[in-house]
């Protein structure tokens, strides 16, 4: 699996962010021809995509282009340019607003023309699905499934907030009034099983104020508390708080190394099946629980 702490969101209409953000350290980049761009700046972030991936320097990086939705006149051909102009720089593809598993086939089958047509190989692009709205999540275990070439399911807060008529300006902040819980944590945690089921990552949206700092890492630390992989980031200051975040911290990493060394021990030179470490009773169950947060202790470089 890819690593995608920190998913930053680069407006395909800036050829200034373009350039810049191939010196930032974020796991990801996705060059974006939706929102974050005009309707009359469509057809030439297009093309400056293309020459981005074509000519720049994102080695390290995951290299995503976030497409229109299938509600606008541009989807087809932001696909069809950007695989044919750059296919093999590019490592997935991020569809926004996915209500329907059928979307996803859509864009599966497209790829695979195009990959075909053009002497790619089959399959390797992935795909990004963005849930954000009430449709998207009621259907999301079947969006999950919809193709072999999804890698994550992907939170759009603002869209979601919007669709469901949530009573806030703020994205990702509490909704003003809400005291008893977390607003977020039904939506949440409905995306991240269906990710789990099938094997995706689960990615946590924007978080727009991008001054605070604070409210970012409390936002970032809940979703990663649940399990999520990553955050969306939006300006720089964000990049190194989101990797920090979504990696697990020293005392935590060092920990996980020693339940597998103590259960390897245990179960491979003394017949073990439940061993005592310190004052802890570890098993298989510990092993596995330990196994993630070694994975991405050792993704992180700890
Ligand atoms: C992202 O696309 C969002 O709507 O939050
Ligand atoms: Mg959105």
């Amino acid at each position: 699996m890819r690593s995608r702490r920190s998913c930053l969101a680069v407006p395909g209409s800036n050829p200034r962010f373009l350039e810049k953000a191939q010196g930032l350290p974020a796991d990801e980049v996705f060059l974006d021809l939706e929102d974050s761009v005009a309707p009359s700046a469509k057809e030439q972030a297009r093309k400056n995509v293309v020459a981005a991936l074509r000519d720049g320097h994102w080695t390290g990086r995951t290299r995503v282009v976030r497409v229109n939705d299938l509600s606008t006149a541009w989807t087809y051909r932001d696909v069809i340019e950007v695989v044919e102009g750059a296919g093999d720089r590019l490592d997935c593809l991020m569809l926004p607003k996915v209500e329907d598993a059928r979307q996803v086939a859509w864009l599966d089958t497209l790829l695979t023309q195009i990959e075909r047509a053009n002497g790619l190989p089959v399959g390797r692009i992935g795909v990004e699905a963005q849930i954000e709205s009430a449709r998207g999540l009621v259907e999301v275990d079947a969006i999950a499934a919809a193709s072999p070439r999804l890698e994550t399911l992907v939170f759009g807060p603002a869209d979601f907030m919007a669709s469901i008529n949530m009573k806030t300006l703020v994205v990702g902040r509490q909704p003003p009034g809400y005291t008893e819980g977390d607003a977020y944590h039904y939506v949440l945690m409905r995306i991240l099983m269906a990710a789990r089921a099938y094997g995706l990552q689960a990615i946590d949206g924007p978080y727009l104020q991008i001054r605070d700092l604070d409210g970012f890492t409390e936002v970032a630390r809940r979703s990663a508390a649940l399990g999520y992989d990553g955050k969306w980031v939006l300006h720089p200051s964000q990049i190194d708080a989101a990797n920090d975040v979504y990696s697990p911290d020293q005392d935590d990493y060092d920990h996980a190394e020693r339940v597998l060394a103590a259960y390897e021990q245990a179960t491979t030179v003394d017949g073990r099946g439940a061993v005592m470490l310190g004052d802890e009773m570890i098993d298989e169950a510990s092993r596995k629980m330990a196994l993630v947060v070694a994975a991405k202790g050792r993704a992180a470089g700890l």
